[in-house]
C-alpha cells in the first residue's frame, strides 16, 4: 500500500496523463469496469512498468473503481425486494446484534475468538459482516477473505448459501475450493475452502500475500489439519501485523485458544434455544413398561476407569454386566409397540455395535405417536448410514415414501439431495435425517425436532483426500452429545433418544481428545518437511496441545523406512513427490510406483478401494453365501486386493452391458461403493497427472498391468511394513507380524477360507484391535517380492546395490526399468528356489 501523502503527489503528476492514456481504447473502458488484470494495464499503458510506483497506482486505481462498483451492487441488491426479505431473515439471527461489537474488534485485534451455538449465524454472517462493511466502506476490492472449513461438503453449501444471500450466482464474490473443484471468480473477495487447500497454499506462498482476513471455523472439532494451521499461522501472525486471524468455534471451550495467541479477545454470540427432553437407554426401556431397577450395577460399570481411558472399546466384564441388565429389562417388558425384533435386537444390545433394530423401534415410535417434526439420527459413517437406511427402506411404514422422506447426510452425497436435507418436506410427510456426525456442528437443518444419538462418532473414511485414517467407530465426548442433543431445540422444544444407559453418558470424557493426538502423524510430518518448517520435533512443540515425542518419533520412523525421509530426515525424491499428493503417504508410495512400474489400472483400484471402504457386502443373514461370492473373485489369487480389482473391472464390464445392477445383487457388492470407487480412480489419476507423475496415456502406464505378479509386489511396496509371516504348523496357520505380534485374519477375508496358503508373507492395509488384533485385506507374496519391494528401497542390502526409486522416480518414463524388475524377480525367485531345494547352494555365486 503506499502512503497516503506520496500517493497524492503521485497522483497529481499523472492524473492527466493516466486519464488520456486510459481512455484510449476499448480496453480502458473495460479497466474503468474494474475488469482488468495487470497484463491489460500494460497494453493500454506500455509505459507503465517504467515505474512500478505508477503501475502501483493505475492498480490502485481501478480497485478503487471496482470497489465503487461492487459498492452499487450491494446496495442495489439489499434494496430489492428479495434483498430486503433475506437481509430481514439476517437480521434475526443471533449474531446480528453482535454485529458492530465483532467488527470493532476485529479491526483492532489482529485475532479473537467467536464462540456460538450451532446456527446462530457464526459461519454465513460473520465473513460476510466483514465483506459487507469492507464494500460499503468503499475498499471492497482490496479485501481478501478465506474462510476455512474441516469438510468439503460444508465449504460448498455455505458458499452456495451465503452467494443466495447476496444475491449472487457462486463464483462471484463469493467462491470456494475444495480438492479437486472449486468455484471462484477474479471477483471473488470472499473463499469458503477447506484447512487442507489452505495449508497447500501456505505451501505456495508462505506470508499469504494479498490475503487481508483469515476465518478459521469449528476449532473446537480440534482436526488436525486445523490444530496444524493454527501453528502456522500463529508464525505468520508476527510477519503479517495486517493479517486478521478470527476463530470460530461452537462449544464454549475459547479461552484454551485465547490463551494461545496471548489472551485474544473473545466474544460469545448468545443464542436462544428450546429445551430438549432427555431419553437414555433406561428410560427408551422404561416408557415401554419396564423399570429399571438395578441401577447400582450400571453405576459402578460407568465409573470403570479402565474403560474411560481406553477410547473404543468395553472391557468384556461390564459389557457382558450391562448386556444382561437390558436382557433383564426386556423379560419384564411389553414392547407393544416396538414389535419383536426390538426385542431381538435389545436382548443382543452390544455397547460395542450399533443397534439397527433399536434405532428402527424409536423411529417407529416416533412416527406413530410423537407430534409432526423432523428427526436427525446420529450414526458413526457411511458404511452404517447406507445399511440402516436398506434396512428402513423396507419397512412398511419407514420405508413408505407418503409417509417417510428417508434422507442421509454425510460427506460424500450428492448435491441433490443436500439440498433436500434443508427443505421442509410436504406436509404429513416426516422427514428423517440419517447423519455422520457432521450434522453436529458443521451443518444446520432447520425444522428438527427430534435427534436419535447412537453415541459413537468415526472420522468420516471417504475423504481420502484429505488423508484421514481409518478409525474405529468409538464414544463420542459429553460436549458432542450436548451439541447432538442441541440440534433438536432449534424451533421449538424436542426430544433427545440416546441409545446409551446415562452412566455410559457419564463415563464419556468433557472433550473429545484432538485429532492430533489420537492419529498416526505419517502425512503431518510429511507435510511439516515439505513446508520446510523447523524440524519437526520442534515445529510441534508449537501446538495448542503437542503430541506425544514417541508419536512423532513413530512418524519420522515410519517416513524413513518408506524411503520419504533420509538419514538426515531430509526429504527425498520419493518424499517429495508424495508430499504433493494428498493422499496416506502409503497409499501414495503405492500409486507412484503403481505409474513407475507401469501397472497404474489395478493399482488405482486397489488405492481408491482402501481409500473409500470396503464393496463386498456382509449382510449378517447371509455371510456364507457373501463370502463364496467374494471368493469367486480371487481366484487362487490369496489376495483380497486383486479380488478388488476384479470385482471392480466385473462391474465395469457389467456396466457396459447395462447389468450393473443384477451383477452387484448376484456378487453381494455395494453399487453406491464401486461408484465411489470409481470417481476417486478418476481423481487420483488427475492428482497423478498434475504431480507430472503420469501422462495419463492408457496403454504406457498400464503395458505391464496384467502381470500379476508385479501388481502384487506394487501392492507390497505400498503396505510394507504391513506385513505378516504365514506360519504353518501341523494342520493349522498363524500369522504374525513384524513386531512378533500374533494377529488373525478377518473373517471376510478370501485368505480365511485356506488351510494353507503357499505365499511365505501376507501384507496388509490396516490392523484393527477388538478383542484381538485382526488384519482386514491381505495379499500373499514371496520372498523375492519382499526383498525387492519391501523397506525403503534403497535401504536394505539387497536392493542397496540397485540404488533404487529415489533416482529411478525421474527416470520412470524409462519402459525398460519396469521389465528390468520382472525379469530381476523373476531370477530371484528361481535362486530362492534353487537354495530352499538345496540349502548347500551359494546363491551368491549363483546370483549375477
Ligand atoms: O455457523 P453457525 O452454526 O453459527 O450458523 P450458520 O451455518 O451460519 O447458519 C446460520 C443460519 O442460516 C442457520 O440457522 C439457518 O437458519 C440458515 N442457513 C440456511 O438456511 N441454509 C443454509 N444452507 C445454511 C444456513
Ligand atoms: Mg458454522
Amino acid at each position: 500500500v503506499i502512503p497516503l501523502s506520496l500517493q497524492r503527489r503521485v497522483e497529481s503528476l499523472i492524473q492527466d496523463h493516466y486519464d488520456r492514456a486510459l481512455l484510449r481504447s476499448d480496453k480502458a473502458n473495460a479497466m474503468l469496469e474494474g475488469n482488468s488484470t495487470s497484463e491489460d494495464i500494460k497494453e493500454v499503458r506500455p509505459d507503465a512498468n517504467q515505474g512500478s510506483l505508477i503501475d502501483a497506482h493505475v492498480m490502485e486505481k481501478i480497485l478503487y473503481r471496482k470497489s465503487f462498483r461492487m459498492k452499487n451492487l450491494q446496495r442495489t441488491w439489499q434494496e430489492s425486494p428479495e434483498g430486503s426479505k433475506m437481509l430481514t431473515f439476517r437480521k434475526s439471527l443471533p449474531a446480528y446484534r453482535e454485529k458492530e461489537r465483532l467488527l470493532s474488534a476485529i479491526a483492532h485485534n489482529q485475532v479473537i475468538v467467536i464462540s456460538g451455538e450451532t446456527g446462530c449465524g457464526k459461519t454465513t454472517q460473520l465473513p460476510q459482516y466483514v465483506l459487507e462493511s469492507e464494500i460499503e466502506s468503499g475498499r471492497g476490492a482490496f479485501c481478501n477473505i478465506i474462510c476455512t472449513q474441516p469438510r468439503r461438503i460444508s465449504a460448498m453449501s455455505v458458499a452456495e448459501r451465503v452467494s443466495t444471500e447476496r444475491g449472487e450466482n457462486i463464483g462471484e464474490s463469493v467462491g470456494y475450493k475444495v480438492r479437486l473443484e472449486g468455484m471462484r471468480g477474479k471477483d471473488t473477495h470472499l473463499l469458503f475452502c477447506t484447512s487442507g487447500i489452505l495449508l497447500r497454499k501456505l505451501l505456495g506462498d508462505r506470508n499469504l500475500n494479498g490475503v487481508t482476513h483469515v476465518f478459521v471455523d469449528e476449532i473446537h472439532e480440534r482436526g488436525m489439519n486445523e490444530d496444524f494451521l493454527l501453528i502456522v499461522l500463529k508464525d505468520l501472525l508476527s510477519r503479517r501485523k495486517d493479517l486478521r486471524l478470527i476463530l470460530m468455534s461452537a462449544t464454549l471451550n475459547a479461552e484454551l485458544f485465547s490463551n494461545y495467541f496471548g489472551d485474544a479477545p473473545t466474544i460469545h454470540i448468545p443464542g436462544f434455544t428450546y429445551p430438549v427432553r432427555t431419553h437414555f437407554l433406561e428410560d427408551i426401556l422404561e416408557s415401554t413398561g419396564y423399570k429399571l431397577t438395578s441401577s447400582n450395577q450400571l453405576d459402578d460399570y460407568g465409573q470403570d476407569k479402565l474403560w474411560k481411558t481406553q477410547r473404543q472399546l468395553m472391557p468384556r466384564k461390564r459389557k457382558n454386566q450391562i448386556t444382561s441388565l437390558v436382557e433383564d429389562a426386556l423379560k419384564n417388558s411389553s414392547f407393544e409397540c416396538y414389535g419383536s425384533r426390538t426385542r431381538d435386537s435389545l436382548a443382543n444390545w452390544n455397547p460395542d455395535c450399533i443397534g439397527f433394530n433399536l434405532i428402527e423401534a424409536v423411529l417407529c415410535h416416533i412416527c406413530r405417536k410423537e407430534r409432526p417434526g423432523a428427526v436427525l439420527v446420529f450414526m458413526t459413517g457411511w458404511d452404517d448410514i447406507s445399511c440402516l437406511r436398506d434396512q428402513l427402506k423396507a419397512h412398511p411404514l419407514l420405508g413408505d415414501p407418503n409417509r417417510v422422506s428417508l434422507l442421509t447426510c454425510h460427506g460424500s452425497m450428492a448435491t441433490s439431495e443436500q439440498k433436500l436435507i434443508f427443505e421442509r418436506p410436504p406436509p404429513n410427510v416426516r422427514k428423517i435425517v440419517l447423519a455422520t456426525n457432521m450434522a453436529e456442528a458443521s451443518i444446520t437443518i432447520n425444522d428438527i425436532v427430534f435427534v436419535v444419538d447412537c453415541g459413537k462418532a468415526k472420522e468420516t473414511t471417504y475423504d481420502a483426500l484429505n488423508n484421514t485414517p481409518c478409525l474405529l467407530p468409538s464414544w463420542i465426548s459429553k460436549a458432542s452429545a450436548r451439541q447432538r442433543r442441541g440440534r433438536a431445540g432449534r424451533v421449538q422444544p424436542g426430544e433427545c433418544y440416546h441409545l446409551y444407559p446415562r452412566c455410559v453418558y457419564e463415563a464419556f470424557n468433557e472433550y473429545q481428545l484432538p485429532e492430533l493426538l489420537r492419529t498416526p502423524l505419517n502425512s503431518l510430518c510429511l507435510q511439516i518437511k515439505s513446508l520446510q518448517l523447523d524440524s519437526i520435533g520442534k515445529f510441534l512443540c508449537a501446538a495448542l496441545q503437542p503430541p506425544e515425542p514417541l508419536a512423532v518419533q513413530n512418524a519420522v520412523d515410519f517416513l524413513k523406512m518408506i524411503g520419504a525421509l533420509d538419514e538426515n530426515e531430509n526429504l527425498t525424491n520419493l518424499g517429495k513427490y508424495l508430499s504433493m499428493l494428498p493422499v496416506d503417504p502409503k497409499l501414495g508410495k503405492m500409486l507412484i510406483m503403481g505409474a513407475v512400474f507401469r501397472c497404474l489400472d489395478p493399482i488405482l483400484t486397489v488405492v481408491s478401494g482402501l481409500s473409500v471402504r470396503d464393496p463386498f457386502l456382509l449382510p449378517q443373514d447371509k455371510k456364507d453365501l457373501a463370502g463364496t461370492a467374494k471368493s469367486r473373485f480371487s481366484a487362487k489369487d490369496y489376495s483380497d486386493h486383486m479380488a478388488l480389482v476384479r470385482a471392480y473391472e466385473g462391474w465395469k464390464d457389467a456396466e457396459r452391458e447395462g447389468s450393473a445392477y443384477e451383477y452387484c445383487w448376484r456378487n453381494f457388492l455395494s453399487a453406491q461403493t464401486l461408484q465411489a470407487i470409481h470417481t476417486l480412480r478418476k481423481q487420483f489419476g488427475y492428482i497423478l497427472k498434475d504431480a507430472n507423475l503420469v501422462d495419463l496415456d492408457a496403454r504406457t502406464c498400464n503395458s505391464l498391468s496384467h502381470n500379476q505378479s508385479l501388481v502384487r509386489a506394487i501392492i507390497c511396496s505400498g503396505l510394507f511394513p504391513g506385513i505378516a509371516s504365514v506360519v504353518h504348523r501341523e494342520s493349522s496357520m498363524s500369522f504374525k507380524t513384524m513386531d512378533d505380534g500374533q494377529v488373525l485374519l478377518y473373517a471376510n477375508s478370501v485368505n480365511a477360507k485356506y488351510q494353507t496358503i503357499p505365499y511365505p508373507w501376507l501384507v496388509f492395509g490396516e490392523k484393527v484391535k477388538m478383542n484381538t488384533v485382526f488384519i482386514r485385506d491381505s495379499t500373499g507374496v514371496s520372498d523375492s517380492i519382499v526383498m525387492l519391494f519391501g523397506g525403503a528401497l534403497g535401504k536394505g542390502e539387497m536392493v542397496g546395490h540397485l540404488k533404487m526409486l529415489d533416482g529411478y522416480i525421474d527416470l520412470f518414463m524409462d519402459p525398460s526399468l519396469a521389465e528390468c524388475f520382472v525379469q530381476l524377480k523373476e531370477e530371484l525367485d528361481k535362486l530362492i528356489q534353487k537354495k530352499l531345494e538345496d540349502p548347500t547352494v551359494d546363491i551368491h555365486k549363483e546370483g549375477k
